[in-house]
């Protein structure tokens, strides 16, 4: 019997063939992926057939290029991973997959599903997260593919796993591969179905992302900035990991390797289903904790925290000075010549987000680099990355990221920064006076209104792009708290990729004024339930640079609220979240 040769590695007496079936199931009409991957709350994904038809679409969506596949699997932790995944393992053997790569209990950051993805140069990888939403049995659960390099699929993909969703009438399963306790142990274990090989190899979650970071920064040097060296003294770090997927990286990597204290220098490092019932967000609201820390104890010279599964970063100074994204990112724009990945392989073009502020715009043109302007997502990223254009870039959703990878990377920001600050030998806050200095200050801040009542926003949203349509903003003033801004441009952000030249429409409503301020109106496409409305505000300012953001940005925001009669439309005086 030619099926004897597959023995399973765990449990040698299943090596007999097992059989695949078709389930018949009925489409759900909410199957639509949004800025991330399709996020839901658990109890969504837990109905029958969910979680099953989502993972059929993506694999027909896929086509022949499945038949024989690698897949690399794994995610945050969160509440209903295990049975998610063991329902990709039983849908993907059905499916003629013919590998499936695992981390071990189904952790792996998103970085390093990315990282995985391209190292083993496999068709891609299915990532179990709903990023920095709650988890937890009352809270979210998400469901994202990957594609080949190592990045978020673009709308074409996920547009065709939509359409597929609404029409799917069966899925293909294999429910008698015994999956108890299979993503628990390292090792391989291989099965017979259907009379095909069918592999699951559970990794370790870190080695190879670790292997990564080496690669990219000097962690000798670094280890001289934690620990200190006989003519310096240490520079005292605090990482959260907010109780998600990072901390596991962050054990590995901060302490074990640049040798940082288990005690005093990182928090939260344990990842938790319901990451302890705190919003994962590394953001001065959700991270606030963080930010508290820090203000009580001076002794610490640096800060940062990570969301959920470990792409987002937010850093912070000595007290809790704050980095907003956008300057991260331009500040690392700034100093790249001292990480050895970009010496060794050279800096091309720089890329931010349209609403992340415009700061690294001005480091790009110092530097006489190509600089794009993308919609909110970090899949519009990829296409310039692999077509070597784009060495780094943000948004100021609290993302940074290099093209080491096609996802943002939340450790990878921290590393960096910890490299410009042993190279510049200077602290985060005199780094951003220096900056400012030399730059003038993007002043920028986002006010988020979560959970709004969907007809409210979407009347709002409807409102403006009328404005914009009848062009009746445009060569308008509008004054508060003593200040006046003149409209210049009113649109809706559409994009066309310079690379395959696929476009984007209406990405977010701008309103720029002739002061080179903007006002950005957009619905988030990450929330799992009702409408989060994000109203972003931005000035500049060449020579008053030490004002408090929040003081400098009043005047506009004022007028963002009067504009678009927020308060009106939805009920709310406040935002739930300023950053
Ligand atoms: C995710 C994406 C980011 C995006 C962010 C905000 O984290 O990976 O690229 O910036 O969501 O999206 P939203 O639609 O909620 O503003
Ligand atoms: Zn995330």
């Amino acid at each position: 019997m030619i099926h004897n040769s597959y023995l399973d590695n765990r449990c040698p007496t299943m090596s007999n063939t097992l059989q695949s079936v078709i389930a018949q199931t009925l489409p759900f009409e909410d199957q639509k992926p949004g800025t991330s991957g399709l996020r839901k709350k658990v109890r969504v994904f837990m109905q029958k057939n969910y979680t099953e038809n989502f993972i059929q679409c993506i694999f027909d969506a896929l086509g022949d290029k499945l038949k024989g596949s690698t897949l690399v699997v794994g995610g945050d932790g969160r509440y209903f991973s295990k049975p998610a995944i063991n329902t990709i393992i039983r849908i993907a053997s059905a499916n003629e997959v013919s590998k499936l790569i695992i981390g071990q209990l189904g952790i792996l950051s998103t970085p390093a599903v990315s990282a995985l993805i391209r190292e083993h140069k496999v068709l891609g990888g299915i990532v179990l997260t709903a990023s920095h939403n709650p988890g937890g049995i009352r809270n979210d659960f998400g469901i994202k593919y990957n594609i080949e390099n190592g990045g978020p699929a673009p709308d074409n993909i996920t547009n065709s796993i939509y359409e597929l969703s609404t029409k799917i009438t069966q899925y293909k399963t294999t429910p008698t591969l015994e999956t108890d306790r299979l993503i628990d142990i390292l090792g391989t274990s291989k099965f017979n179905v259907d009379g095909r090989q069918f592999t699951v190899e559970i990794i370790d979650s870190t080695t190879n992302y670790v292997n990564l970071m080496k690669q990219i920064f000097d962690f000798n040097k670094l280890r001289a900035l934690i620990r200190g060296t006989d003519q310096r003294p240490a520079f005292n770090v605090l990482l959260d990991s907010m109780n998600g997927v990072t901390g596991v990286y962050v054990r590995n990597i901060f302490v074990e390797e640049l040798g940082a204290s288990p005690d005093n220098n990182v928090r939260r490092v344990v990842p938790l289903d319901n990451f302890g019932e705190i919003h994962p967000d590394p953001n001065l609201t959700y991270a606030k904790d963080l930010v508290d820390k820090l203000k009580e104890d001076s002794n610490y010279d640096f800060g940062a925290a990570f969301d959920g599964d470990g792409d987002r970063n937010m850093i912070l100074g000595k007290n809790a000075f704050f980095v907003t994204p956008s300057d991260s990112l331009a500040v690392l724009a700034n100093n790249l010549e001292c990480i050895p990945y970009f010496k060794k392989n050279g800096v091309n073009g720089f890329a931010r987000s349209m609403p992340t502020a415009a700061a690294v715009d001005r480091v790009a043109a110092k530097l006489g680099k190509e600089i794009f302007e993308v919609p909110t997502g970090w899949k519009y990223f990829g296409n310039l990355m692999d077509a070597g254009r784009l060495s780094l870039c943000g948004e100021e959703s609290f993302g940074t990221g290099s093209d080491h990878i096609r996802e943002k990377d939340g450790i990878w920001a921290v590393l960096a920064w910890l490299s410009v600050i042993e190279h510049k030998q200077m602290g985060v806050e005199e780094i951003l006076k220096e900056h400012w200095t030399l730059y003038g200050r993007n002043y920028f801040t986002r006010y988020d209104y979560e959970e709004c009542e969907t007809e409210g926003a979407n009347k709002m949203i409807n409102r403006l792009e009328g404005f914009i349509a009848d062009g009746g903003l445009v060569g308008k003033a509008y004054t508060a708290l003593g200040k006046t801004y003149k409209v210049a441009k009113a649109d809706n952000f559409s994009y066309v990729d310079p690379i395959d030249n696929s476009v984007a429409k209406n990405q977010g409503i701008r309103i720029l004024f002739e002061d080179g301020s903007r006002l950005i109106y957009r619905l988030s496409g990450t929330g799992s339930s009702g409408a989060t409305i994000r109203v972003y505000i931005e000035c500049y300012e060449k020579e008053d640079v030490l004002t408090d953001a929040q003081v400098m940005l009043k005047p506009l925001v004022e007028i963002g609220l009067e504009i678009s009669q927020l308060k009106e439309f939805t009920g709310r005086n406040q935002p739930t979240v300023i950053t």
